[in-house]
This record gives C-alpha cells, structure tokens and sequence, in this order.
C-alpha cells in the first residue's frame, strides 16, 4: 500500500497548483480532508494571538508595519496588558497563547522572558513566540523561561526574491532557515510559512515551497495570500518589476491558497496547519471554514485589544477590527461547531512530539 507521500513527489504537487478541473480539485479536497482526519483528528486547536508590539526594525517591502512604513502611530504593550489579555484567553480555553510582533529591540530579551514566565505560571498553557529574528542569546533565554514555539515564516524559498522583499539589515545577513534550524535545536516547535501570490512567486518556486516544508520537518506551517499594503514598495512599482509573466505568476487568491494548503497537508501529513486570518479576509464569510475543510486543524483568534489591533496593519482589510475577543471567539467555536469538529484540548502541540 503506498503512503501518501509516495504518492506525490514536487513535480506532482506542482501539476496540482495549476489544475483546474473541478472533479480533480473535489478529489483533492477530500484527500487531504481524509489525511486531516486520520493524521491530526477532528480536534481544532485555538492559539490566542496578542499583537504585542507594531514597532519594527526591518525594511520588509510588503509589510505595513516595517520601518519605512510611512508614519503609523506605534504602540507596545506592557507586561500587565499582556498578562490581561493571556488570563482571557486562558478563560476562553485556549491551550496556547501566541506572542507576535515586529522586530522590535525595545521589546528586550528580558522583558519577554518575563512575560513568557508569567503567562506559563497563570495559565499553563503553551507559548509560541513570534518576533522576528531575534540572536541566539534571546532565543534560549526564552527557552529558558519555558517558551515552547516559534514561529518564522521563511516567505519564500526562492532566495533571490526573498532578498529584495527583504532588504537586509547593516552588517546582519537574513537567513530565515537558519535561523528556524537553530530554534529546533534550542528545542523549540518550529513554524514557518509563506505568502500566496507574492509579486514574483512563481508556480516552481510556490512549489519548492510546499517542497521545503517537507524538507525542513516543520510542525506548523501557515499559508495565507499576499494582500498589497498600501504604500508599500510590493503594492507599488517594486510589485509591478518583480512580477512573473502570466503564465508563471502565482494568482494571491483564494483557490490557490487552499490548493497549497491542501497539498501542504499530503506531504506534511501530521503537521499543525492555521485557516489564517488573511484567507479569512479574502472570502469574510467561508474563508475560515474552507481553510479547514482543506487541511487546516488551527485557528488563531485575535486577543489584542481593540485599540492595539486597529494599529497592527500588516496588511489592510484585516476582519473584525473593532470586535471584541469574546465576539470573534464565539464566531469562530461556530464555524468549529457547524462543520461537526471540536475545539481542542490542551496545548494542541504537533502529535507525537510533546503530546
Ligand atoms: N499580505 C499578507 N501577509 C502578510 N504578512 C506580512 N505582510 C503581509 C501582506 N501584505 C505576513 C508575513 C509575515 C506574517 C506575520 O504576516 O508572512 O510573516
């Protein structure tokens, strides 16, 4: 009997991104339901997001809250706003909380160690950091403090691209590989991920991608499209010069986010994958659930307050801006409840590992 890996290798998985016969796509779909179920069951695992900090030191030309991303008002949350909003999420039952924000140096190591020790104190629920590049010495002091995740979206395997969406820093050379190497070994959980449609993305590279993911043995693996920030150099001329011809550019839509969330599940069977937060911005009303009946097994609703989340603009249109997070729960233990899933229990950590 041939295992599902078997059954693909990358020159499929890339003749599936370009298929477009509806029968052939309803096999897909249902085969990677399948493998859901049978690899990470009907459990859906919520990680409650706070976006703790909006300052950011890098240049990334797609983000709408890198450096040079005109004059937003900045915030950082203190460490009893944190604590607030993780006491919330420990109420609402989330096994694990996630701690993003921009590259920020002034959200120092010492600080988020003693976030990271409180939060594990009060609530006992597993914490994944997302913070950007941060040094070895920072990495296993969070570690230390009991850290359990961290996750970095490499953005693209094409390193060529990769290195103008992401002008470097003086003296510091970006390698997100590296850097998501190092974490396993200070044993943490790694998460990575890309964008769909990135100007410049091609169906090769998107399924290297896919490739990568495989490669790498990465435990959650978020794939969301590339939604144009206004005023950013992608959303602009940068997009407009890096773009591949029609033929070879990735579409940022919503079929073929779920086409390469549903093959990431065939050849990364028992990893944790989010219906994210941009595919639910794409299609507001079946986004979340298409994502989940496409391979997805986590969802991570927005903890932040209302009056941070308004200023974490990554990219624009990012749903339920001003809702609260009781509300935007409740929506999604609906969506949870009417495709016959559960929520999950515990921390929801990549079966087998720390489970
Ligand atoms: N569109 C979609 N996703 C984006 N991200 C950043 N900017 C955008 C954008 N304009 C994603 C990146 C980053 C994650 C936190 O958000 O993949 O790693």
């Amino acid at each position: 009997m041939p295992t599902t890996l078997d059954l693909l290798d990358r020159r499929v998985v890339r003749g599936w991104l370009t298929e477009h016969d509806g029968a052939a796509l309803d096999r897909l779909w249902r085969r990677a339901d399948e493998v859901r179920r049978a690899h990470v069951g009907n459990e859906v695992h919520l990680r409650g997001l706070i976006e703790i900090t909006n300052h950011c030191v890098r240049h990334c030309t797609y983000c709408g809250i890198a450096a040079c991303a005109g004059p937003i008002p900045r915030y950082r949350m203190t460490h009893d706003e944190i604590l607030a909003c993780a006491r919330q999420g420990r109420d609402f039952g989330f096994g694990t909380i996630v701690l993003q924000g921009g590259e920020d140096p002034g959200v120092t190591g010492r600080f988020v160690a003693d976030v990271v020790r409180a939060i594990k104190r009060e609530t006992g629920a597993a914490v994944t950091l997302s913070l950007g590049e941060r040094g070895d010495d920072e990495l296993l002091a969070w570690r230390d403090a009991g850290a359990d995740r961290y996750l970095l979206r490499f953005e693209t395997s094409d390193l060529a691209l990769y290195r103008r969406i992401h002008p470097g820093l003086p003296g510091l050379v970006s390698d997100r590989f590296e850097r998501l190497l190092r974490m396993r070994d200070l044993g943490y959980e790694i998460g990575t991920g890309v964008m769909i449609g990135l100007p410049g993305q091609t169906w090769d590279t998107l399924a290297d991608d896919i490739w990568a993911f495989r490669d790498y043995g990465i435990d959650m693996i978020g794939i969301g499209p590339y939604l144009p920030s206004p005023g950013t150099q992608l959303a602009g001329a940068l997009g407009r010069e890096l773009a591949a011809g029609p033929d070879d550019q990735v579409p940022n839509d919503e079929l073929t986010t779920l086409k390469a969330m549903a093959l990431t599940r065939l050849v990364c069977p028992d990893t944790n994958i989010p219906s994210t937060t941009a595919l639910s911005i794409l299609d507001p009303s079946a986004g979340r659930a298409n994502g989940l009946c496409r391979g997805a097994n986590v969802i991570m609703p927005n903890l932040t307050p209302p009056q941070y989340r308004v200023l974490y603009t990554i990219y624009p249109g990012k749903a339920s801006l001003h809702e609260t997070a009781d509300v935007v729960t409740d929506r999604i233990i609906a969506i949870i409840d009417g495709l016959g899933r559960t929520v999950g229990k515990g921390p929801g950590g990549r079966r087998g590992r720390n489970e």
